[in-house]
């Protein structure tokens, strides 16, 4: 894992949104792992903004989104779908029927799930999957105690979680509490994973999923174990971490993150 601290959150999203475009200009063929969130919208904008402005090509691209929530329907305000058609998916050249989120509207559940793990293999697995974290930890919406090795699965949401998100419905009550989400497991097979967290509020959480200990308590901890991870925090974010000046040393020195220095 690398953590990769920037001066501010725009300063952090740059670097992401960077990295997903260079990826993406390596291999036009990506299959793309998304989030959504709060703090993904700094990114989206910036990949709007890139295929404008620079042509960023996404016609070739496939998504595969970490999440929905179960009975929301797609056009729903609240849902994934929604959230990526309106942030991302209509404004860029991707092909709609490229772009994947699970259905929680499905008759069988179970089913659904099932069929979108078979969706990513018969797409040859995630290239890159970008990632938030919940003010408890998780990763997609792995709620505490998930498997580390879980798959693709209806999940009840957590207290926190609902404490954070509700405030995006017009009447909170009306949440759902429950999501299907990718596991553990279907996130550590990603072949990239790249976590952004941004502002004091993630400070906490942030330095027990980077130096703590691995504990499906936090499902973010389990990305200690990934190959190729690089957690992206701005100041406010890596305020508790007790690496960090080492951190920073690698970002200033490693060959691999200088031409994203001057971001
Ligand atoms: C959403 C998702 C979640 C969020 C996390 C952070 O698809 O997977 O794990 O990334 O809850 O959300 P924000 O950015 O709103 O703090």
């Amino acid at each position: 894992m690398e953590v990769l601290i920037r001066p501010d959150a725009e300063a952090a999203a740059r670097l992401v949104a960077r990295i997903i475009a260079d990826e993406l200009r390596a291999n036009p063929h990506l299959v793309l792992g998304l989030a959504t969130g709060r703090t993904m919208e700094r990114v989206y904008r910036l990949l709007v903004e890139m295929h404008v402005r620079d042509g960023l090509d996404f016609s070739l691209c496939r998504t595969f989104n970490l999440d929905e929530y179960v009975g929301l329907e797609p056009d729903h305000p609240q849902s994934y779908r929604h959230y990526m058609n309106e942030r991302l998916f209509k404004h860029v050249n991707i092909d709609l029927r490229n772009t994947h989120l699970p259905n929680g509207m499905a008759p069988d559940l179970d089913a659904e799930c099932a069929a979108y793990e078979a969706l990513i293999e018969r797409a040859g697995g995630i290239d890159l999957q970008l990632l938030g974290i919940g003010r408890a930890g998780h990763i997609g919406f792995n709620e505490p105690l998930s498997a580390l090795m879980s798959r693709t699965r209806v999940k009840a949401l957590s207290p926190a979680t609902i404490e954070q998100n509700a405030p995006l419905f017009p009447d909170p009550a009306q949440m759902p509490r429950r999501a299907i989400t990718m596991g553990v497991g279907t996130i550590l097979e990603a072949r990239r994973c790249v976590l952004l967290a941004t502002g004091g509020e993630k400070a906490d959480i942030i330095a027990r999923a980077v130096e703590g200990p691995i504990t499906s308590m936090i499902s973010a901890t389990a990305l200690q174990l990934h190959r190729r991870c690089v957690v992206v925090v701005d100041e406010a974010a890596a305020a508790r971490l007790e690496g960090a000046d080492y951190y920073r040393w690698i970002f200033e020195n490693e060959p691999e993150w200088e031409p994203y220095r001057d971001l």
